[in-house]
């Protein structure tokens, strides 16, 4: 079954940017996913293709206007679950990545100026998606990192069907940051002279050594690094 999304954008020509490359780019071209982008200015009904107005009440910036965004959305033949990027909203974890990656469609509304008039968010059931504590200067990116965390859940998309599950926050790890990785040369000799190994255990062939030297690898860096993903 393919996923697909809809865009709600002034900048439909940044889709899909870095997601035609790689990974994402191949899964695009087999019909895995694929994206409709719709530029919103397309749905203003005035001479100007006005999109956004000033704020009641006062203020700085613009604001954009709820009956351009509910006319592009109303164009939509699915559109699915209504997402808006926003750094107001719910932060993205793998959870509902999961989840979102196993929909058949979604809409996700992409904001720019200080943002989308509140009541077509609430008229149109948008829920707010976050990608972090931080302010973009418009939701295009976050969507992108929204879809890249997605396309690579699709059946067929990942090259080696047993990796996702063993990496940083998958479940079947359970929710730990992932152990770390080493390649040849087994000993490396850096450009100022020092000599790298590799762990031991790790070119011992003990397979149920390497996997408990990974696991306490994973338990100890995530206990240092984000002991936030311990407690959940
Ligand atoms: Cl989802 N959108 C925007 N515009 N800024 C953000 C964000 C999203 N997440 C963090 N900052």
């Amino acid at each position: 079954m393919a996923w697909h999304i809809n865009i709600l954008t002034l900048f439909p020509e940044m889709f899909p940017g870095p997601l035609g490359q790689s990974l994402s780019g191949r899964a695009l071209e087999r019909g895995d996913w694929s994206y409709t982008a719709l530029n919103i200015r397309d749905f203003a009904t005035d001479r100007h293709k006005t999109v956004d107005d000033t704020p009641f009440g006062g203020g700085a910036g613009m604001v954009m206007r709820p009956d351009v965004i509910e006319k592009a959305l109303l164009s939509l033949p699915q559109p699915g679950r209504r997402i808006y990027m926003s750094p107001r909203g719910r932060v993205l974890d793998q959870r509902l990545v999961e989840e979102l990656a196993a929909l058949p469609a979604l809409t996700v509304l992409c904001g720019r100026y200080e943002g989308v008039d509140q009541r077509v968010l609430d008229a149109c059931e948008f829920e707010e998606v976050s990608i972090g504590d931080y302010v973009l200067s418009g939701g295009e990116p976050a969507a992108m990192i929204l879809m890249d965390a997605c396309i690579r859940l699709l059946a067929g998309v990942m090259g080696n069907a047993a990796t996702p599950d063993e990496e940083s926050f998958a479940a079947s790890t359970g929710g730990l940051l992932e152990y770390p990785h080493y390649t040849r040369p087994a000993e490396w000799r850096t450009a100022d002279g020092r000599t790298l190994d590799v762990p031991d255990i790790l070119r011992s062939g003990d397979h149920a050594k390497v996997e408990q030297w990974r696991r306490d690898q994973a338990l100890a860096l995530t206990r240092a690094r984000r002991p936030d993903l311990l407690k959940k």
